[in-house]
C-alpha cells in the first residue's frame, strides 16, 4: 500500500511530463472515477484539458444540473466543461429495445458518437483521458482469465472515435477506495467523493427491459427517496452501494377503493470492498418500511418495493 499524496503528486508530475504543450480530451461523467481524473489532469495541465459530459438523459434525478454546478464555469474547477443535452437522441435509439447487452451497446455506442462530434468541434487532440480503475480493467476481461460478464463501455482497448496520439488512465491501478483517497487528496468535496458509483449506462440497465421516458422518471424518483432516507438515517457513508432499480414487473395492488395494476420497484443496498463480491446489506426494516411507504405513495405508477436479499455471486450488483 502507498501513501496517497506520492501517488497523487507523482501521478500529476508523470502527465504534465507526458502531455507536454498537448490538448487534453476528457469525458466527464461527474462519477467518482472520471471527476478524479479529470481534476488530475487539470492540476497537471491546466486549460490544454477540455471535459465533455454527455448529459444521455440516463441520470439520477438532478444529477446533470449538479455535476454542471460543480464542475461548469462556476464551479471551482477550470475544465473548459462541456454539456451535451443528448437525452432525446438515447431515449430514441433505445425505444423498443428490451435485451440488456443491446442496450448497453446502443448507450455506448450512442455516447461515442456524441462525444465524437464534440471532439470534431474542439479539433485535433493528443491525449484522451479516461477514469478506468482496476476493477473495470479486470471485469472487462483485460487483465485477467475471467470471461466478459457486462460490456462496460468505459474499457476496452483504444477507441478510435476521436484521433489522438495517447490514451491516459490515472487511475488504472487503483481500487474504488483509493480513488476516493486520491479524490480528497486533490481537493474534491467529500460529497463529490463519497457519491455512490454510477455506471456508464445510468438508469438505462436499473430499468429491465424497454427504457422509456416515463421509466426513467420513475426510476430517478424512487431511487431519489431512497438517497435522501439512506442519508437521513446516516448510513450514506456505510453502504458500499444502494439504488432502486425498476423491475419490469407489474402487479395487482388497491389505492382506495381502486384495483392498480402498476410497477414494482427494487431497492438494492449491497457492502462490498472491490465490486467483484458483494453482499446484502443489513438495512434496519424502520428504513426500508420509510422508503416503501414513501415511494408508493409519491411515485406515480409504483404500487409495490421489494428488496433485494442476493448476493454477488450469484446476482450482480447491477439488474443488467
Ligand atoms: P455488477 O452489476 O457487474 O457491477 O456487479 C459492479 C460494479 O460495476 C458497476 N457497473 C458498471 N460501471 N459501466 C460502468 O461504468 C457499466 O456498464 C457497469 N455495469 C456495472 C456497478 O454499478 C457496480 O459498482
Amino acid at each position: 500500500t502507498w501513501k496517497m499524496d506520492a501517488f497523487v503528486e507523482n501521478s500529476i508530475r508523470a502527465i504534465r511530463e507526458k502531455v507536454g504543450n498537448g490538448k487534453v480530451l476528457c469525458a466527464l461523467s461527474g462519477g467518482v472515477d472520471s471527476s478524479v481524473a479529470a481534476v488530475m489532469l487539470a492540476k497537471a495541465v491546466g486549460d490544454q484539458l477540455t471535459c465533455v459530459f454527455v448529459d444521455h438523459g440516463l441520470l439520477r434525478k438532478n444529477e446533470g444540473d449538479e455535476v454542471e454546478e460543480v464542475f461548469g464555469p462556476n464551479g471551482p474547477y477550470d475544465l473548459n466543461f462541456i454539456r451535451v443535452n443528448a437525452q432525446q437522441r438515447f431515449y430514441d435509439k433505445l425505444a423498443g429495445v428490451e435485451e440488456p447487452e443491446k442496450k448497453r451497446k446502443i448507450i455506448g455506442e450512442e455516447f461515442i458518437r456524441v462525444f465524437e462530434e464534440e471532439a470534431k468541434k474542439i479539433g485535433a487532440v493528443d491525449f484522451l483521458v479516461q477514469g478506468t480503475i482496476y476493477p473495470d480493467v479486470v471485469e472487462s476481461g483485460l487483465g485477467g482469465e475471467s470471461a466478459v460478464i457486462k460490456s462496460h463501455h468505459n474499457v476496452g482497448g483504444l477507441p478510435d472515435y476521436v484521433d489522438f496520439k495517447e490514451i491516459i488512465e490515472p487511475l488504472r491501478d487503483l481500487f474504488k477506495d483509493e480513488v476516493r483517497k486520491a479524490g480528497l487528496e486533490l481537493g474534491i468535496p467529500e460529497k463529490l467523493v463519497y457519491r455512490q458509483p454510477f455506471p456508464g449506462p445510468g438508469l438505462g440497465i436499473r430499468i429491465i427491459g424497454e427504457v422509456t421516458p416515463e421509466k426513467v422518471k420513475m426510476v430517478q424518483e424512487a431511487d431519489a427517496i431512497y438517497r435522501e432516507e439512506i442519508a437521513r438515517a446516516g448510513l450514506d457513508r456505510s453502504i458500499g452501494q444502494y439504488f432502486a432499480a425498476l423491475t419490469n414487473m407489474r402487479s395487482v395492488g388497491v389505492m382506495g377503493d381502486e384495483r392498480t395494476y402498476d410497477y414494482a420497484i427494487a431497492l438494492r443496498a449491497v457492502n462490498t470492498i472491490d465490486f467483484m463480491t458483494a453482499e446484502a446489506a443489513e438495512l434496519p426494516w424502520e428504513v426500508i418500511g420509510r422508503v416503501s411507504n414513501r415511494i408508493v405513495n409519491e411515485v406515480q405508477h409504483v404500487n409495490r418495493v421489494l428488496y433485494d436479499c442476493t448476493g454477488k455471486p450469484p446476482a450482480t450488483i447491477e439488474f443488467e
